[in-house]
């Protein structure tokens, strides 16, 4: 098995996808980086390779934990081996805290909060909060139940368990994190169907990596919660951060969905970035 000198069947925002044969894929993580759905032209070192290692640890943890997912093995640093699924056209949110798009979403009333939880940034949640976006369109739109069945994206039964497995993956990612003193704020989740394996939707694309969670540092949470203030995560927040102050996105930026052809981030930014992603991976694999 082998992906050289083959051409990718799809190349996604970060992800090269080759055809292995026999109903299988390889998934290839690459160094690219996206903030608001634009793919920038500048790479992060090693972060293919975190992305890699942290989802396949998720994913075998999560197989163990009973919830079936398209995991074979790895097939090399960047790489996995895949049974491929038919993606649902959903991505499913799992929401432990009040933050980000939510909390932004409540301020202006669009965001009712489960009983008993604090009216303030970064509040956890009593129990966690499923939701979902679109896939498709260039930015993640918020879709109801009912636009999901109204579109067939999926059954009724489908989303039942949908929303049982998705608590239970965010529940397993958030034990593991949680010994690397990492709290678990948020992920996103990807199903599909594959007839051949089950009769329910099967687990895909990435687990608990620094690009589908938002990681915070645990040690820093109550600190930061105590003034509504912001929680520093282990993600590329300094490279949204940068481009939003230093290159001027948060007055305009490009459409999403864009790919950027000129550098734009600092050998700085670029560094910090790779430390984070690497010191998630650190914690989050050394938790074990
Ligand atoms: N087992 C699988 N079978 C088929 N497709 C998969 C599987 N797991 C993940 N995928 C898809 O492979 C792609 C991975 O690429 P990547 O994560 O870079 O994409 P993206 O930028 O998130 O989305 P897009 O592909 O829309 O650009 C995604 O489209 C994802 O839905
Ligand atoms: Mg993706």
């Amino acid at each position: 098995m082998t992906i050289d000198g083959s051409k990718p069947i799809h190349m996604g925002k970060v992800r090269n996808v080759y055809d292995a044969g026999d109903g299988k894929l390889i998934l290839e993580s690459s160094d690219r980086i996206s903030a608001f759905d634009i793919v920038l032209a500048d790479t992060i070192p090693y972060k293919g390779q975190v992305l890699n290692d942290v989802s396949a640890h998720h994913l075998q943890l999560v197989n163990r934990g009973g919830v079936p997912n398209h995991y074979v093995t790895k097939a090399d640093d960047r790489s996995m081996l895949v049974y491929g699924l038919a993606m649902i056209p959903v991505e499913v949110i799992i929401r432990g805290y009040l933050y980000g798009s939510a909390w932004d979403r409540y301020k202006k009333g669009g965001f009712a909060l489960p009983h008993g939880t604090e009216q303030r940034k970064g509040a956890k949640f009593p129990r966690a909060v499923v939701e979902f976006t679109t896939k498709l369109e260039a930015s993640d739109r918020p879709v109801d139940i009912n636009e999901i069945l109204r579109n067939e994206w999926m059954t009724a039964d489908e989303i039942d368990y949908v929303i049982n497995a998705s608590l239970r993956v965010h529940k397993i990612v958030e034990e593991n994190a949680a010994k690397g003193g990492i709290l678990l704020a948020d992920q996103k989740l990807e199903f599909g169907r594959n007839i051949n394996l089950a009769n329910v939707p099967i687990l895909g694309d990435e687990v608990g990596t620094p690009d589908s969670s938002r990681f915070w540092d645990a040690s820093l949470y109550a600190e930061n919660y105590a003034v509504g203030g912001d929680q520093p995560s282990f993600d590329k927040q300094y490279v949204r951060d940068y481009l939003l102050h230093e290159r001027g996105w948060d007055k305009q930026r490009p459409k999403a969905g864009t790919h950027l052809t000129e550098p734009l981030l600092t050998p700085e930014v670029v560094a910090r970035t790779t430390e984070k992603y690497l010191e998630a991976q650190r914690r989050i694999i050394a938790a074990a």
